[in-house]
């Protein structure tokens, strides 16, 4: 079994992998911490020297080879369905899942969140509002992509629990 979390930045996906590894006796994998591990490198620290398009190229490669862990839940990055053909990648070699969080929800996660985003860091609220409307609008259509997607403000493990459990 390999299970794919996808959906923007804050909408809990590695809150919700966590839990959900524990609960369905899965390996939790946190594709941007894999990824700074891989590389001995932070995401502020590759976006800042070496630009979003290593960043990217990087995230690909960590891509390939979690596809072929088995018994694992990966909670990927917010970007990381949108570029090349990974959300194909995913769709083939596992069960995905968007959690599709609210604006609103979203825009105060990451508000409040501590860690280091280079994709957001330094904007207001205003700025940060108009760019996760964009972006979102722009990410959508490879999100949708999933086999499956929850909606909500707070989406809770047990759904998706039921959700692995019909599909098999
Ligand atoms: C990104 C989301 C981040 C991380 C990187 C880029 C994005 O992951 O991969 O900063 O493009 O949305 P989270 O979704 O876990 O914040």
């Amino acid at each position: 079994m390999r299970i794919f979390l996808i959906g923007f930045m804050g909408c809990g996906k590695s809150t919700m992998g966590r839990s959900l590894a524990t609960s369905l006796g899965l390996t939790f994998v946190d594709l941007d911490t894999y990824l700074e591990e891989r590389f001995f490198k932070t995401i502020p620290q590759i976006f800042a020297e070496e630009g979003e398009d290593a960043f990217r190229r990087k995230e690909r490669k960590v891509l390939e080879e979690v596809a072929a862990f088995d018994n694992v839940i990966v909670a990927t990055g917010g970007g990381a369905p949108c570029f090349f053909d990974n959300m194909d990648l995913m769709n083939r070699s596992g069960f995905c899942i968007f959690l599709d969080v609210d604006i609103e929800t979203l825009i105060y996660r990451l508000t409040h969140a501590r860690i280091e985003r280079p994709l957001i860091k330094g904007k207001s609220p205003d700025e940060l509002r108009e760019f996760i409307d964009g972006l979102m609008q722009k990410r959508r259509p490879f999100y949708e992509k999933a086999h499956y997607i929850l909606t909500g403000k707070e989406i809770l493990a047990e759904q998706v629990i039921e959700l692995v459990k019909k599909k098999d």
